[in-house]
């Protein structure tokens, strides 16, 4: 009988999406997915490390495996970030550890499965710096089978004094363009209709390809492939977005109308400390441009309040960038240290008390504008993409409108897959609901 794998992942995008080259490899083992832990004869884990509660989850859950593996024969792989960073320290105080594999050895997993013996441990955490594929795979659709992921750039070269992503997934690295367009034509004639292209930071892509494409031509490049519907990337650093990239929205017709742009804080004091090389100002004056030209931009960010030395007139000026700005949505974390990130040096911390306060403060201020930003659709027709079936019920399917919104609408099940008008008719607090006006295909 075929052996089972189980594959739990933490963590962005990036995160999920390794997950899915992870399982593709597998099955070309001749291993076979199985949505149940407990019937898995390998699990792999995909841990992040970007702040401390998802790494306390990885913990937790390798926790539980060992109490399975006492009662079968399980083999336990952990990769991803955590992995990266602690490497044998893994192995050390987790014995019941078959293999630990760091961020750039994913490809190597047949090799280290295969070497597996019950004396020796495995630890394979190198950066290689080698982003393609070793044969030409296809990444299996674990999550959804018409939107796509595809990476088209690894690492960071920034070093914002909070993060810890430059030291576990290493320096910039850009895949170049041919590939990239390949491996998107492989996803279209696969039936997928929507590819985000994923990096850590995305939109310096190709800085490092001195003889290839920028980053707009490379959208302009994946965004007028025929059978390509929609077109989005993530995650975009401010100091990034250039006039040609903002460009791109007003003129690329596949390229939804959505970004996601951490600020981070709203006080440049705070912002200079974090190594993020803009101001609040640059900042603001990004967000008009892209407003201008693309009046219905759905705009996200990412807030970290607490970071070491940020005053009670630091965190303002990040209230009053929330006010000012009025994202669509946003993620908002306490600052955690991250050793070996710079700010972990930095004295003044902030107490756990006033980091939970000034969080509870920010979702205050932000919850009714999201709120409003969902109240504002009904009675608009928007274009959805039905993309999988409703969590809520088995009349439904869901779907994200362009600017990302989720949508679910009753329909039949063989919609699935087709771009249809839909009517707004209900705001939920993260979701919409309404009614199919039109299939448009
Ligand atoms: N503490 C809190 N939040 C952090 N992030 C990154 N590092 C830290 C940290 N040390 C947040 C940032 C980033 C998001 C992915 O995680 O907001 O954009
Ligand atoms: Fe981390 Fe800054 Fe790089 Fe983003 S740009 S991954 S926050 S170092």
């Amino acid at each position: 009988m075929a052996k089972k794998f189980f594959i739990k992942t933490y963590g962005c995008q990036m995160n999920v999406h390794d997950s899915e080259y992870m399982a593709t490899i597998l099955k070309s083992m001749g291993y076979i997915l199985t949505s149940s832990e407990k019937k898995a004869d390998i699990i792999l884990l995909n841990t992040c490390t970007v702040r401390k509660k998802p790494e306390q989850k990885a913990y937790s859950f390798l926790g539980r495996l060992k109490h399975q593996k006492e009662h079968r024969p399980l083999i336990i792989g952990v990769g991803g970030c955590v992995a990266q960073q602690e490497g044998e320290r893994l192995l050390k105080h987790m014995p019941y550890v078959d293999f630990v594999f760091g961020t750039h050895q994913i490809y190597r997993l047949p090799e280290l499965i295969n070497n597996l013996n019950q004396k020796e441990k495995v630890c394979e955490t190198n950066f290689t710096y080698q982003l393609e594929p070793p044969k030409k795979i296809i990444p299996f659709a674990l999550y959804n089978k018409f939107r796509a992921y595809l990476t088209i750039m690894q690492g960071c070269n920034n070093f914002c004094t909070y993060c810890i992503v430059p030291y576990v997934r290493g320096r910039e690295i850009s895949r170049r363009s041919e590939n990239i367009l390949q491996e998107a034509k492989m996803l279209l004639d696969s039936g997928i209709k929507e590819i985000i292209l994923l990096g850590q930071n995305v939109n310096s892509y190709g800085q490092d390809l001195k003889e290839d494409v920028s980053f707009p031509e490379l959208l302009r490049r994946v965004g007028t492939l025929s059978k390509l519907r929609r077109l989005r990337f993530l995650t975009s650093h401010p100091k990034d977005l250039t006039l040609d990239l903002i460009k791109s929205f007003g003129d690329i017709e596949t390229l939804c109308e959505q970004i996601h742009l951490p600020a981070q804080s709203g006080s440049d004091r705070i912002l200079k400390k974090m190594n993020r090389r803009y101001t609040r100002g640059d900042y603001i004056k990004k967000i008009e441009m892209l407003r201008k030209v693309c009046p219905e931009i759905a705009i996200t960010t990412d807030i970290i309040v607490g970071f070491p030395g940020e005053t009670e007139k630091d965190f303002e000026e990040t209230i009053s960038l929330l006010q000012e700005v009025s994202f669509d949505d946003i993620f908002a974390f306490k600052y955690s240290d991250r050793p070996p990130a710079k700010a972990v040096e930095f004295k003044e911390k902030i107490g756990e008390k006033v980091k939970a306060e000034r969080l509870a403060v920010v979702h205050e201020v932000q919850t009714p504008i999201t709120k409003g930003k969902y109240k504002e659709k009904v009675g608009r027709r928007v274009e959805v993409l039905l993309d999988s079936y409703s969590k809520r019920s088995s009349m439904e399917l869901s779907g994200r409108t362009r600017c990302n919104r989720v949508v679910n609408v009753r329909a039949e099940p063989s919609l699935l897959g087709h771009l249809v008008e839909v009517e707004v008719e209900e705001p939920l607090s993260h979701s919409l609901r309404g009614r199919i006006i039109k299939v448009f295909d």
